[in-house]
C-alpha cells in the first residue's frame, strides 16, 4: 500500500468513526487540501488572526540570537514540523544563510502541494539553502527523525501548530520529540498565549468569513473524495473560546435538519437542525502550562521570546 492509500484509509474510517459518534466530530488535520493550504494562507493574511504577525515579529527580532543559539561548528539540521508557506521560517533562513552557517533545512507537512510551494520558492529565495523536504504526518515523521543523528538538531514548530492537539495529545507528540533528541538537539516552539478572550474570539470568527470556509473544506472534501452530497452553505461555523480552560473550539453547526449520503462509505447520516460537529480546537496557553507541558515530556525550558505586543510566545526547549 502506498502512503497516499494508507492516509486515505484512515482518513476514511476517521470519517466513520466521527460522523457515528454522538457528539458528531471531524479532525482539523483533514482540512489541509490543496484548497485548504490556500484557505488558511488567507487565515494568515486577515487582520484579526494575528498569530502571524506576532510570531513573525518575534523570528525577525531575535534572528540573530537564534542564529548563534543554533548553529554549530559540525553544522545542524534544522527540521521544521508543519512548514507550511515557511513565511516565518524564510527570516530565520535568510539569516542563517546570509552567515554562511552550516546546516541543511527539513520541512516537513501533512501536504506534499505546501512542501513542493516551499521547495520552489526557497530556490529562488536563497539558491544556497540545502532543503530536503518530506511529505507526512508528525507521528509518523518523527520516528524518522529519531534516526537523524549523524548532526545536531534543531526542530521548530511554528505558528501553535501544537494548539491543535489536547494536553494529553500534546503531552504525547512533545515525548516523542523529546525521544528523537540528544542532549545538544534543541526544541524551538510557539504557543499562542491566553489573552483578551475577545481577540482569541475574533481571530477564528473573522468578520469576511474565510475561517468559516476554511472549517467547511472538510465537507467539501468529503463531497469530493468520499463521494458526499453535504449541502455545505447549511452548515455554519460557530466559535466558543472558553477562557478559563484556554480552548477555542470550532464547529459546525447544522442549520437545518438533513440526511446526508456518504457513497463511499456506505453510510448515510442523519443531522438534527442544531447538532454540531466539533472540527478543531486552538488551545491558548501561559508559561506554567507550558512548563507543566515540558516537565511531563522530559523537556526543560532553556529560553523564552515573546513579541513586542505580548501575544505570543516561541519557547526554547532541551531534554532533561
Ligand atoms: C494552524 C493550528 C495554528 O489553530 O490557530 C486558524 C488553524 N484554525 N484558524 C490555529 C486555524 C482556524 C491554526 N493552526
Amino acid at each position: 500500500m502506498t502512503k497516499t492509500e494508507s492516509f486515505q484509509l484512515e482518513f476514511e474510517q476517521h470519517v466513520q468513526d466521527g460522523l457515528t459518534a454522538f457528539p458528531k466530530f471531524l479532525s482539523s488535520k483533514y482540512i489541509y487540501d490543496d484548497r485548504g493550504d490556500q484557505l488558511f494562507q488567507q487565515i494568515m493574511a486577515l487582520p484579526e488572526y494575528y498569530l502571524t504577525n506576532a510570531e513573525y515579529n518575534i523570528i525577525d527580532q531575535y534572528k540573530g540570537e537564534l542564529k548563534s543559539l543554533f548553529e554549530n561548528q559540525n553544522g545542524f539540521d534544522l527540521i521544521e514540523l508543519g512548514a507550511g508557506d515557511g513565511k516565518k521560517t524564510k527570516v530565520l533562513l535568510e539569516e542563517l544563510v546570509q552567515n554562511n552557517v552550516d546546516f541543511t533545512y527539513k520541512p516537513i507537512d501533512i501536504s506534499q502541494h505546501a512542501i513542493d510551494e516551499l521547495t520552489n520558492s526557497l530556490t529562488t529565495l536563497l539558491p544556497d539553502l540545502d532543503v530536503q523536504g518530506e511529505q507526512g504526518t508528525y507521528f509518523k515523521v518523527l520516528e524518522k527523525i529519531a534516526t537523524y543523528n549523524k548532526r545536531p538538531k534543531v526542530i521548530i514548530v511554528l505558528g501553535s501548530n501544537i494548539g491543535n492537539l489536547s494536553h494529553k495529545e500534546a503531552i504525547d507528540f512533545l515525548n516523542q520529540i523529546q525521544h528523537s533528541m540528544s542532549s545538544e538537539d534543541l526544541l524551538f516552539m510557539g504557543f499562542d498565549q491566553k489573552k483578551n478572550p475577545l481577540t482569541i474570539q475574533n481571530a477564528y470568527a473573522d468578520k469576511t468569513g474565510v475561517t468559516q470556509e476554511f472549517n467547511r473544506n472538510l465537507l467539501h472534501r468529503l463531497n469530493k473524495e468520499m463521494n458526499a452530497d453535504f449541502d455545505v452553505n447549511s452548515f455554519e461555523h460557530w466559535e466558543a473560546y472558553d477562557p478559563e480552560s484556554g480552548t477555542a473550539k470550532s464547529y459546525l453547526l447544522a442549520t437545518q435538519e438533513c440526511d446526508v449520503h456518504i457513497k463511499k462509505l456506505d453510510l448515510k447520516i442523519h443531522f438534527n437542525k442544531w447538532e454540531t460537529i466539533h472540527t478543531e480546537i486552538s488551545q491558548k496557553y501561559d508559561d506554567l502550562i507550558v512548563e507543566w507541558l515540558a516537565n511531563e515530556s522530559g523537556l526543560e525550558i532553556n529560553q523564552i521570546f515573546e513579541d513586542n505586543n505580548k501575544l505570543f510566545k516561541d519557547y526554547l526547549f532541551k531534554k532533561k
